[in-house]
């Protein structure tokens, strides 16, 4: 049964066929990690600002989660079948309002408003997804942007670009070739651009890119080798490759890898902002570019966490470890064992499917952090009666105390009364 209404953060919506925010979801609205200097994603976020403090950005990080469908998915030009706007990807409140899937939502307010050339927003993302160690269904994300008035800069535009490309800071990364595999003809520059202009944006959003990283990524050095580490990798440069990449907001568009001990990382996802998104904004005449990055995962390799939930959890053994300002190594403060249940069903008719996502969200909603993954180990469908069969294996952890079998027992049945009603599936 569902509520009426729902209110997050004071604000209350009315719920319909679109509600799918559940109430674990709900509460960790109010977490605001980012806000927090003592915690590994705060100490991120306050890393990269001071990095770019006095050079033209305002920084956002206080943009409340709740957006409407149109800013974070029409207005910057997603089309109306892309996969994103499921409702077993996105957390809706209703039709019209949506937990928000990235920061990019704030690009069009960000473009009216900010007083500032660029700006710097920071903030908490939600997406359904799966449950491991490095997937949790809230994250963060910092995005970047910049514009160049035409009207402002006239004829010296271009001469404008150059100079603020040359005011960036150096950095002595190696910069590589491009992965190769891709259609140069899905990322064109766009028509409202000359070759120049769309050259020299992108070197300054290149140039900005490469600095983030490269500031992060040598803290991360610094760090380890602070921490007694003398491997290799601690003193070769940082290298890093521009992939042609795919956003329905900019064109042409990029993917920056990081190679980061022994694989590629794909860091941050960036491109030339297009024109409809600078006119839905309301600002005429401009050029510019914008840059989304996801901070967990990086913040993870820098403070050694090995899971994602780590974050959430309100253990002191897990506050007191870290502090404003300095990346420190995580220390494990011990370790609990885990207890393995499999849940396994028959889908009631071909027509009808049950999408794995839906099972992780059922989970979560049952058991919350203290699952560590949920894994489909198992799917056939039936040669004769096209009947479709999944295993899954739910591994219960916690990451602050033991569980007992009871309780796992207990989680167990709740999750398999609600999977049999929710998706009247067939146990096995
Ligand atoms: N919002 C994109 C993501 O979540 C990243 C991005 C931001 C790409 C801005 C281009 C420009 O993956």
């Amino acid at each position: 049964t569902k509520p009426t209404s729902i209110t997050i953060q004071g604000q209350t919506y009315p719920t319909d066929d679109w509600t799918n925010v559940t109430p674990s979801i709900q509460n960790l609205t109010s977490r605001s990690l980012h806000l927090n200097d003592n915690h590994p994603i705060g100490i991120l976020r306050n890393l990269i600002e001071d990095r770019f403090e006095g050079l033209g950005y305002t920084f956002y990080n206080d943009f409340k989660p709740v957006v409407s469908t149109y800013e974070n998915f029409d207005s910057l030009g997603f089309p109306s079948d892309h996969p994103g706007r499921a409702k077993t990807d996105t957390y809706y409140l209703n039709e019209t309002t949506l937990l928000r899937t990235h920061t990019s939502a704030h690009e069009k307010e960000c473009f009216e408003m900010c007083p500032t050339e660029g700006y710097f927003i920071s903030a908490d993302v939600y997406r359904k997804d799966e449950i491991d160690r490095t997937h949790y269904p809230v994250f963060h994300q910092m995005e970047g942007g910049r514009i160049w008035s035409r009207e402002k800069y006239g004829d010296d535009l271009l001469t404008k670009i150059q100079s603020d490309i040359e005011a960036i800071p150096k950095t002595d990364l190696i910069v590589e070739d491009a992965h190769p595999a891709f259609d140069v003809l899905k990322n064109p520059k766009q028509d409202f651009m000359t070759d120049k202009e769309t050259e020299l944006v992108s070197q300054h959003l290149k140039k900005t890119i490469e600095l983030l990283v490269f500031k992060v990524f040598e803290e991360a050095k610094i760090s380890a080798k602070l921490a007694g580490s003398t491997e290799p990798y601690l003193n070769e440069p940082l290298r890093v490759r521009w992939s042609p990449d795919y956003f329905p907001w900019t064109a042409p568009s990029w993917e920056i890898e990081v190679w980061w001990k022994g694989t590629w990382l794909e860091c941050c996802g960036c491109g030339v902002v297009r024109e409809q998104v600078l006119t839905n904004s309301g600002v005429k005449d401009s050029i510019g570019w914008a840059f989304g990055i996801g901070l967990d995962r990086i913040a993870m390799l820098l403070f050694g966490i090995p899971d994602i939930r780590l974050f959430w959890t309100l253990d002191q053994r897990f506050a007191e470890q870290f502090q404003k300002g300095k990346i420190s190594t995580f220390k494990p403060y011990s370790k609990y064992p885990g207890t393995v249940r499999d849940i396994a069903f028959w889908v009631p008719s071909v027509e009808e499917k049950v999408h794995m996502n839906e099972i992780m969200e059922v989970v979560r909603g049952v058991a919350g952090d203290l699952v560590e993954s949920v894994k489909l180990i198992d799917e056939f469908t039936h040669p004769k009666s096209g009947r479709n069969s999944q295993c899954y294996r739910i591994n219960y952890q916690s990451m602050d105390r033991n569980l007992t079998n009871e309780e796992v027992n207990e989680l167990q049945e709740q999750i398999r009364d609600l999977v049999k009603s929710e998706f009247n599936v067939e146990l096995r």
